[in-house]
């Protein structure tokens, strides 16, 4: 092979986006040309995610448009991974529009998988059929694929995405993650280690390390017992890199505070904490089997705000789960306005299939009410948000610049000649100003002239 061309789509979490990129070097490595459009592409291939129903239509909706392109241009491949290749395996691969199937875990294959289906022409499958068994020689596959290809996030220039984690063995009971990501594993602290490294010598500055529970990674070697803030330690010392970044954090005292103190003492660790409550009411976290109370939750964002004053905390929530009732809404509303979140992503329960929810629960709470819950608590967190970015008018920040921002904003200054850039602050505010666009993937200082809820606006310094 090859000068064969692949486009590749991605929807799903930050996960994703790192197997993206790595499944575009591992292409890249092989001899296959990345392409931008479908048009331009002899494979193209689809990456996806399966935590709520509606995440799977949107997939299933761009496999109904890729198949009227098929039947225009046949020979072109249509490949399915990520988390919906796992959890729908061979009923995917019944799709007419879809060749290649291959699940999260599988992905060092997809190499081969590519170059067999384009000379074959049969329809191949790679999922993990007990996926939450894996073995040990599973693990060495993927963390030999996980460390032997570079994987700068090419959207946004000088940032990179790094796994401390596979998997998750939480099993909150809405959650399909665990049955399409597999076991909880904690990467050796050497292989991250190394990767970093790697990584900034090819001018990354910000590094965000990932894990669905990435407070609790925890690596034990025959000298010692890693947690998450040795390897901010370790990460820190490595010249070049700025900014070490980690999602998604699970309410826990384990490492709390070693977490904490490091991004207190380190000025590379941003003071920044993505950490979901999902609900305000004990009664629903427990069937949700989230191990903490709402009262345990608020601990824990006291002493967050304790030891690191200025830290920006952003959360979760779920409206609609099986048996909410408008009091536990409201208590879902009170530990809302009492978490003072810098923003909140905030769901509809949606059943999935196998979970223990979707098996012992209704889906009782009727979909208007679910609409009505989210717009309310939309709201309720928009003022929040609103008054803590006031905060921020006058003050200057420096930020990492993105690059062009996606849409223009009126709100900031129309005469100059240079465009409107985006960037983020180390507490994961998004900042817009005008600037050139030789800055993308440089640090920037801006004064905040202007705030709304979610974004900053102000002039390069
Ligand atoms: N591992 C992370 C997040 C995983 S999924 C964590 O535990 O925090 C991201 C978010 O999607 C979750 O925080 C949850 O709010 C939401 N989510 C997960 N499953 C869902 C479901 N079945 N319906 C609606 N939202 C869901
Ligand atoms: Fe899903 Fe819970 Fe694991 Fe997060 S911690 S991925 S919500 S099971
Ligand atoms: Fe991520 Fe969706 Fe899979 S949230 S882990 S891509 S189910």
């Amino acid at each position: 092979m090859n000068g064969k061309t692949v486009h590749i789509k991605n929807y799903g979490c930050q996960m994703n986006k790192l197997d993206t990129a790595l499944v575009s070097s591992a292409l890249k490595k092989a001899g296959f040309g990345l392409v931008d459009s479908v048009k331009e592409a002899d494979v193209v291939l689809i990456n996806t995610c399966s935590v709520r129903r509606h995440a799977e239509q949107r997939v299933f909706s761009h496999l109904g448009h890729l198949k009227h392109i098929k039947k225009r241009r046949p020979e072109m491949i249509v490949g399915v991974i990520g988390c919906m290749a796992q959890r729908l395996g061979t009923e995917l691969l019944k799709h007419e529009a879809v060749d290649i199937v291959c699940g999260p875990a599988q992905i060092p294959q997809i190499t081969k998988l590519l170059t067999e289906t384009l000379q074959q022409k049969k329809k191949s499958l790679a999922v993990t059929e007990k996926i939450r068994k894996t073995t040990e020689k599973q693990n060495q596959t993927l963390e030999k694929f996980e460390s032997a290809y570079g994987i700068e996030d090419k959207q946004i220039p000088g940032q990179a995405f790094v796994r401390a984690m596979r998997g998750c063995n939480n099993f909150c009971t809405y959650c399909i993650v665990p049955f399409v990501r597999g076991p909880q594993v904690s990467r050796a602290p050497a292989a991250v280690i190394e990767q970093i490294k790697r990584l900034a010598g090819q001018g990354v500055k910000q590094v965000t390390l990932l894990g669905q529970r990435v407070n609790s990674y925890k690596y034990r070697s025959s000298e010692k017992t890693y947690c998450l803030a040795d390897l901010f330690e370790k990460a820190s010392d490595i010249e070049g890199v700025e900014w070490i970044r980690f999602v998604t954090s699970y309410p826990s005292e384990e490492f709390f505070d070693e977490i904490l103190q490091a991004m207190a003492d380190s000025p590379k660790v941003c003071n920044y904490l993505h950490m979901p409550a999902q609900s305000g009411s004990d009664r629903i976290l427990r069937a949700m089997n989230r191990n903490y109370t709402a009262e345990e939750y608020l601990q824990l964002l006291a002493k967050a705000r304790a030891i690191v004053p200025d830290i920006a905390i952003a959360g979760d929530f779920m409206v609609g789960f099986p048996g909410e009732t408008e009091a536990d809404f409201e208590a879902t509303v009170e530990l809302v306005k009492k978490a003072q979140y810098k923003n909140c992503f905030i769901f509809k329960y949606s059943p999935r299939p196998g979970t223990t929810a979707d098996k012992r629960l209704a889906d009782d709470v009727p979909l208007e009410v679910k609409k009505s819950r989210n717009i309310e608590l939309l709201a309720v967190q928009e003022k929040i948000s609103d008054r803590l970015s006031a905060e921020y008018l006058g003050k200057q920040v420096k930020v990492l610049v993105e690059g062009l921002s996606k849409k223009p904003h009126l709100n900031v200054a129309q005469n100059t000649d240079t465009p409107q850039l985006i960037g983020r602050t180390a507490t994961d505010h998004i900042v817009v100003f005008n600037g050139p666009e030789s800055l993308a993937g440089q640090f920037a200082k801006v004064k905040i002239t202007k705030t709304s809820p979610l974004t900053l606006f102000g002039e390069l310094i």
